[in-house]
């Protein structure tokens, strides 16, 4: 017999959880140093155009293959076309579990640094000395592990919850204080003296600066922000009813991963520029750079974990989907599953996590293509398996999609249309290109 499928409580419940996988370490952590990298404004003008347009387009897709087949990843494929697309969506539950396992690592570290900023530890004056707390962390064997196994815990718990009183009932309590303390942070971020240019730098696009890589860079961004390429949207469009408007939901969620992207930009380079730090350094801007901010301020320890338990909050709801696009697929629809699967996945993925949080130490000799686990896990996902799986995700809604389907939408001719012309000729190209640069 097939049980009823779980589905979101309300339209709200599910922008807030599918802004709950979209809001995450992507926003606060990446979208600030790859921001400071590309130049500031100029840069930040180019993300936001494609969040609007290739971005959306590719959420409304993705939602609409769920929400019109009421299947995981995989299934969803299998049910409305079959043929070898099905291997789209099993990319896709890999793509999710490889992620998974380094974003605890990192999410871990965020716990970490949350303790630590309290009890001091990590606020040293001088980047280079920060620079050394953060790595004489990371590469200890034991307590980065110890942090990774306390978040995995806390994204188990939502999930066991399940779809509307586990995932949709955390993002309903998260997110809205994730936006509290973001306003707080960045209030107290401009108001530093000096802030003013890290305002212009973030705010005055200087085209000067504008390359081939510039547009690239935002691409990559904007899909791993918006949770794309990897079956999550189409999880938990799969959530959603078969009559909850698509368009209007997916919208808002676009916008509100645009928002705190610009308000963590807003929190991050006003204080970079006011404390003569340097905006591009890269993914250690967040662990090293700030922490040396932090303790040059006054109540520098109060806003640096104030900093990190956002970060930690972000990350939470972020793994919760990565974790639920396998879960899902694993329980096969049936909610008695859900909580021996839940548990397999957690330890399989703690199982994977561990040589990946040692090989930012002890093991950082063993390298795959020169990289250390982490970082190997991290480019194959994010330049390879996530670009290709848009890709192939854009062809599918665009070209293989059933025209009934298509109608379901339920949106405007024009609007459609726009939809498709994207999908169809824009999307395809633009990520082949990426896809293709990212490898040479
Ligand atoms: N969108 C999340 C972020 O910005 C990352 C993520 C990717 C989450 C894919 C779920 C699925 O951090
Ligand atoms: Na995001």
């Amino acid at each position: 017999m097939v049980q009823a499928r779980e589905h979101w409580s309300s339209k709200m419940g599910f922008i807030l959880a599918a802004a709950g996988s979209a809001v995450g370490l992507g926003n606060i952590w990446r979208f600030p140093y790859v921001t400071g990298e590309n130049g500031g404004g100029a840069f930040l003008l180019i993300y936001l155009a494609i969040v609007f347009t290739i971005g959306l387009s590719l959420l409304v897709a993705e939602l609409l293959i769920g929400r019109s087949t009421q299947r995981d990843a995989a299934r969803a494929f299998k049910e409305s076309a079959g043929g070898a697309w099905p291997l789209v969506g099993y990319m896709g539950i890999l793509t999710a579990f490889l992620i998974l396992s380094f974003y605890i690592v990192i999410a871990g570290w965020t716990v970490a640094y949350t303790v630590k900023s309290l009890t001091g530890t990590i606020l040293a004056s001088g980047t280079e000395e920060v620079g050394a707390v953060f790595t004489g962390f990371i590469s200890d064997p034991i307590e980065p592990v110890i942090y990774t196994a306390i978040f995995l815990a806390l994204t188990v718990f939502v999930v066991l919850g399940g779809v509307a009183s586990g995932i949709e009932r955390a993002a309903r309590y998260l997110i809205p204080i994730l936006f509290i303390i973001l306003l707080v942070l960045a209030a107290r971020s401009v108001t530093l003296d000096g802030a003013g240019e890290g305002l212009s730098f973030f705010l005055k696009p200087d085209f000067s600066k504008v390359g081939w890589d510039t547009f690239l860079a935002a691409l990559g961004q904007a899909f791993f922000s918006l949770s794309l390429g990897m079956g999550a949207m189409i999880t938990y469009g799969s959530y959603m009813r078969r009559d909850d408007a698509i368009v209007g939901s997916a919208a808002s969620v676009a916008t509100l991963d645009a928002l705190v992207a610009v308000l963590a930009g807003f929190v991050v380079l006003p204080a970079v520029f006011a404390f003569g730090a340097e905006p591009s350094a890269g993914p250690g801007l967040t662990f090293i750079t700030l922490p040396s901010i932090f303790a040059q301020m006054p109540f520098g320890a109060f806003f640096s974990a104030l900093f990190f338990f956002l970060l930690a909050i972000a990350a939470l709801t972020s793994a919760v989907a990565l974790f639920e696009v396998v879960v899902s697929y694993f329980s096969a629809g049936d909610p008695a599953r859900r909580k021996p699967v839940t548990l397999w996945v957690s330890l399989a993925s703690f199982v994977l996590a561990i040589p990946t949080s040692l090989s930012m130490g002890v093991w950082s000799g063993y390298t795959i293509g020169g990289k250390p686990l982490l970082d190997a896990l991290d480019f194959f996902t994010n330049n390879i398996t996530m670009p290709l799986g848009g890709l192939l995700i854009a062809i599918f809604a665009g070209w293989v999609l059933r025209r009934q389907v298509v109608q379901e939408l339920g949106a405007s001719g024009t609007l459609v249309g726009a939809w498709q012309f994207v999908i169809r000729f824009v999307a395809p190209v633009a990520i082949a290109v990426i896809l293709i640069a990212g490898l040479i």
